[in-house]
């Protein structure tokens, strides 16, 4: 109530990347504290019964977890559990520093539930982000109740556009993150839109091509691709058929959504927008390859379920078309911490079986 009915309105009349900075700043001192933690837990955590999830090996303790995007130099990993989740996604990270795309990088979109993303995968690097996550091994039993999943992209400027090069790229970060020994397990992101290079990694024979090289690098962690969702279904189903082949654990179903006409309100986002939109406009592209995924391979792939989830409804679509855990990004910002506690509710009840 709080969050949706004063903060937010105060929040949404201010430039929405500096708001997301001050998120940033607030949450990782109020990580800091253990008084601060235990307050936030006090309004936030879900506290009804077990529903911890154990996928690939790794147990989530609840089955929500943070999408790729939020938290993307790793800064929040000690308050997020706070409010319920079960796990974070950090990044995209990349092999050098992204500055991100030129500014307004973020526009929101109120009347559709959406935002426009054209963040450029802004963030400081992977060899940054390594030393901050590896204070995290002095976080103890606390560390070990949330897991991180690290999502790689490639780096967003003109020398990382030649395939060879870009592969390398995404070498580079997927081998330090390994040697290192950070993160529960690893995401490939082929899906970034309006980035330099585009989306290349998205046709059969580049991503085969990619996958191959990650497979030279030794590593015992679940690792996913994250699918875009405007591709038609024969391209997604050659992309799924790499991955099989290629021994991958699973995927993250999916990205932005690039198809600006599925906006409730058409005229929120005028063309000459760049970006891909979040929220509501990915509901139902992501549902559905979900379900036809998970129909045509079964159990074959770990499916982490991402788009639109802004209720406890839109989450049970997701988990009822097949998803083993689910991601959220714009149904926190929309609808603030206490959503994750409305999910662990619902879910406790209607889908634990
Ligand atoms: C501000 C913002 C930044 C994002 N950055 C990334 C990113 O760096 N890497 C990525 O894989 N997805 C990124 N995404 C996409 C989200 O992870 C997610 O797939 C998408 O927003 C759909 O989920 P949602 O409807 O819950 O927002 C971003 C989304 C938002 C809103």
């Amino acid at each position: 109530m709080v969050y949706k009915h004063i903060l937010k309105p105060i929040l949404f009349g201010f430039d929405p990347e500096a708001v997301h900075d001050f998120f940033i700043s607030l949450g990782q001192l109020a990580g800091k504290y253990g008084v601060t933690r235990m307050i936030i837990a006090t309004l936030y955590q879900y506290r009804g019964r077990d529903i911890s999830k154990t996928v690939d090996g790794i147990t989530y303790r609840t089955p929500f977890l943070l999408s790729a995007g939020f938290d993307y130099n790793g800064q929040l990993s000690r308050i997020l559990p706070c409010i319920g989740l079960g796990g974070e996604e950090i990044g995209s990270v990349t092999a050098r520093p992204c500055q991100g795309n030129p500014k307004p990088r973020l526009t929101r979109l109120p009347q559709s539930q959406s935002i426009l993303v054209n963040k450029g995968l802004r963030n400081e690097g992977v060899d940054a982000i390594i030393e901050r996550l590896k204070m995290h091994a002095f976080l103890g039993e606390a560390r070990k109740r949330f897991v991180i999943g690290i999502s790689i992209a490639r780096t967003n400027d003109e020398q990382s556009v030649p395939i060879q090069v870009g592969i390398e790229d995404f070498l580079y970060s997927f081998k330090r993150l390994n040697e290192e020994n950070i993160g529960d397990y690893y995401t490939i992101n082929i899906s970034c839109p309006n980035s330099f290079g585009g989306e290349a990694f998205t046709t059969p024979e580049l991503l085969a091509r990619l996958l191959s090289t990650l497979k030279t690098v030794p590593c015992s962690k679940p690792v996913y691709v994250k699918m875009p969702i405007n591709i038609p279904w024969q391209r997604f189903y050659s992309l799924l058929k790499v991955i099989d082949a290629q021994g991958l654990h699973g995927i993250v179903i999916g990205n932005l959504n690039k198809d600006y006409a599925s906006l409730d309100v058409r005229a929120e986002a005028p063309a000459m927008y760049k970006g891909g939109l979040s929220g509501k406009p990915c509901l139902h592209p992501s549902t559905d390859l979900i379900y036809k995924t998970r129909e045509l391979y079964g159990k074959r792939f770990t499916i982490i379920g991402v788009g639109g989830v802004m209720s406890p409804k839109t989450m049970k679509e997701k988990f009822d078309a097949g998803a083993d855990l689910v991601q959220v990004i714009t149904g926190l910002i929309f609808e603030g911490p206490s959503l994750i506690k409305k999910l662990a509710n619902v879910y406790s009840k209607q889908c634990v079986r």
